[in-house]
């Protein structure tokens, strides 16, 4: 069943009724820009044809329910005036309710803190953003929640205003010490375009890629290795970037360039200068692609890729050898570029190519996962894709 239809019949199951409407946001991939969000510097992700699909109802009893399909879990039900005692919770640690149910909930808890007067609804969840995969599941289900309660509380939030109420869900319901761009490229997705996102303003501009025309395809090599943003590395990351930015005396390191590296060594332990240099490099790499996309063409950043993954490989140490795997076989085969996207410590690489070689990148990266006894790789093209909406 379609993941819209099953979001529907979820709600219909539950409340015996219609929804009022439902809502959607995709899941997202980053072409470039990894960690550098968190650090006021760039991004250039760009939404995915996969969606969560929220099908909403009002409830007249100041309560809100929600259940998905894709959690084994009974509906989680909360009184609307109790969602400020249950959030947030202390960082780091995971609510008292299943971490999927902390998504919408936390979605209408930060809604609320950010002013709107939050009302009894059914929220039915379904999706078919792979869960774990690196691709932004969470702000896909933050996206649609907030979409579909912005416009049944007449709170009248834009698509920026949403995505901060998504990531302040993420951060301070879930526990999460993510950044922004996940959500930002959830609300503001557009077809053919990837979003150019200054992290520091969010300002965001429309960058077309241009890869249906260049004759190409966006392979996600989904790994299958599954990661969490809650606990660990990701946090000794932002750490790690945090005590980089307060070294060189500056807000983020969004204010460090690649000609202060050479002070920044000299001031640093080893591992922290490594987590500044791939920042601090990453950023121009981001902006480097924008003006490469631009000037000429999809086909050009293929080394921009593959220095990205090596500074998340080598300086960063957020890969793990499947993603590593993956990456090398694609680019044995062929591939234009590849790199890790998205967190890290597991999820999906993704690989340009040409668009007669999807099956052949698919089978190497598939043979080399065999050859190093690891389980099967999920692969599958994607494109640019619209951001949250109004379905039904
Ligand atoms: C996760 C986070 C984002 C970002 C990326 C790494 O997806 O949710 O905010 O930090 O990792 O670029």
């Amino acid at each position: 069943m379609r993941a819209q239809d099953a979001a529907t019949a979820l709600f219909e199951q539950l409340t015996g009724r219609a929804p009022d409407g439902v809502w959607s946001a995709p899941g997202r991939v980053n072409l470039i820009g990894e960690h550098t969000d968190y650090n006021d510097g760039f991004v250039l992700p760009f939404a995915i044809p996969h969606r969560t699909y929220a099908a909403v109802g009002m409830r007249e009893d100041g309560r809100i329910r929600v259940a998905s399909t894709f959690a084994d879990d009974a509906p989680v039900e909360i009184a609307v005036d109790e969602l400020t005692a249950f959030f947030p919770t202390p960082t780091g640690e995971h609510p008292a309710v299943a971490e999927w149910a902390a998504y919408p909930l936390g979605v209408a808890w930060a809604l609320q803190l950010a002013g709107a007067a939050g009302r009894g609804v059914d929220i039915a969840i379904a999706s078919d953003v792979p869960v774990g995969a690196g691709l932004s599941s969470s702000a896909a289900i933050e996206g649609a929640t907030a979409s579909a309660l912005n416009d049944l509380y007449n709170a009248g939030f834009d698509r920026t205003a949403l995505a901060r109420i998504g990531r302040r869900a993420e951060n301070e319901a879930v526990g999460a010490p993510t950044g922004i761009m996940d959500q930002m490229a959830s609300m503001l997705g557009e077809p053919d375009a990837a979003i150019f996102l200054d992290c520091r303003t969010l300002d965001a501009n429309l960058v077309s890629v241009g890869i249906a025309e260049a004759g190409l395809e966006i392979l996600i090599l989904d790994t299958r290795v599954q990661h969490s943003h809650s606990t660990g590395g990701y946090r000794e990351r932002r750490e790690s970037c945090e005590r980089g930015a307060a070294i060189m005396g500056v807000p983020a390191l969004r204010d460090v360039s690649v000609g202060d590296l050479g002070r920044a060594e000299e001031l640093m332990d080893d591992v922290t200068f490594r987590r500044v240099r791939h920042i601090v490099t990453e950023n121009r790499r981001v902006l480097d692609t924008v003006t490469t996309l631009r000037e000429r063409g999809a086909r050009a950043i293929g080394d921009l890729l593959v220095a990205s993954h090596a500074s998340m490989r080598d300086d960063f140490e957020i890969s793990v050898p499947e993603l590593d795997t993956a990456v090398e076989a694609a680019l044995s085969a062929g591939a234009i570029g590849a790199r890790m996207t998205g967190g890290g410590f597991g999820g999906s690489a993704i690989a340009l190519i040409e668009r007669d070689s999807v099956q052949a990148v698919s089978d190497a990266v598939t043979a080399a996962f065999a050859a190093s006894g690891f389980a099967p790789p999920h692969t599958f093209t994607v494109t640019p894709a619209a951001g949250a909406r109004r379905d039904a």
